[in-house]
């Protein structure tokens, strides 16, 4: 077998276990209310590249039971978990900027995994690990409680359409879970370019009685330095969309 047609089994491989199969009781496919569409579109020889020679060092698969972080990064500092970073330049950028914590990014999309490892390698970033699977079973099994330092979830895909609302990654479910896994004065941060979606994922957070809101008029924080311009936020910027972010801690 040629170097490529290797890497394209790995590729390959990672798009088809982005989720675990389950099934009812008489042997029947479960089908799940999912977050994500896989979206088409290939690695670039770079990021396969970059996959195969690095994915030992930035990856970690799904497992049955909760992650050792301390034994993963070598070291006790936070774990700051990312869900969704799409091509990853925002998340490389903030663990490039707080070498005192860990990042921990989830993606299902294979070419965002690929960039993001190719990013992380030339920055040569070390306190950065990389999941490319479905983030719910991820935080269903492989997740202790209290385990983490904060949760960003940046410009989600928005479902803009009503019957779509439920694919929706934040609900009151989602919010039970993330809470379940965060340390006391853990943070959570999200940004969204729907408004809609934010006015969603504020009520949604105010109604979870742990969480504080970090803003000032109780509703939305202004937009923070410390957060790196995503792609799909300039895409926003480039379609006239307001931005809006919201910062909790959990108490
Ligand atoms: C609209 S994009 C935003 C990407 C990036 N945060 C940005 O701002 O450029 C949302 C991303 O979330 C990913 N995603 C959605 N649901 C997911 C899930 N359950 N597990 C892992 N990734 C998910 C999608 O694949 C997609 O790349």
């Amino acid at each position: 077998m040629s170097e490529s047609s290797l890497q394209t089994t790995f590729a390959d491989q990672k798009r088809k276990t982005v989720e675990t199969a389950e099934f009812t009781a008489d042997g029947r496919y479960v089908r799940k209310v999912r977050s994500f569409v896989l979206r088409t579109g290939r690695l670039s020889d770079y990021q396969k590249d970059a996959m195969n020679r690095h994915w030992s060092e930035y990856g970690l698969e799904y497992q049955q039971t909760p992650f050792d972080f301390a034994k993963i990064f070598g070291n006790e500092n936070p774990v700051i978990l990312e869900i969704g970073f799409g091509m990853g330049t925002s998340l490389v950028a903030m663990a490039k900027n707080n070498p005192d914590r860990n990042y921990l990014g989830i993606e299902v999309h294979t070419p965002g995994v690929g960039a993001c490892v190719a990013l992380a390698v030339q920055e040569e970033i070390s306190n950065l690990r990389l999941i490319c699977h479905d983030a719910m079973e991820i935080l269903r099994d492989s997740i202790a409680d209290q385990s983490l330092g904060g949760l960003q979830l940046f410009f989600p895909d928005p479902w803009p359409k009503a019957k779509h609302h439920k694919r929706r990654i934040v609900q009151p479910a989602f919010i039970d879970t993330i809470q379940q896994k965060l340390k006391c004065g853990a943070f959570i941060h999200m940004a969204t370019d729907w408004q809609n979606y934010a006015e969603h994922m504020l009520e949604t957070l105010q109604n979870n009685g742990k969480l504080q809101n970090q803003s000032a008029t109780n509703d939305y924080i202004p937009r923070p330095d410390f957060r790196p311009l995503t792609k799909f936020e300039q895409r926003g910027h480039r379609l006239g969309h307001g931005v809006w972010d919201l910062y909790f801690i959990y108490q």
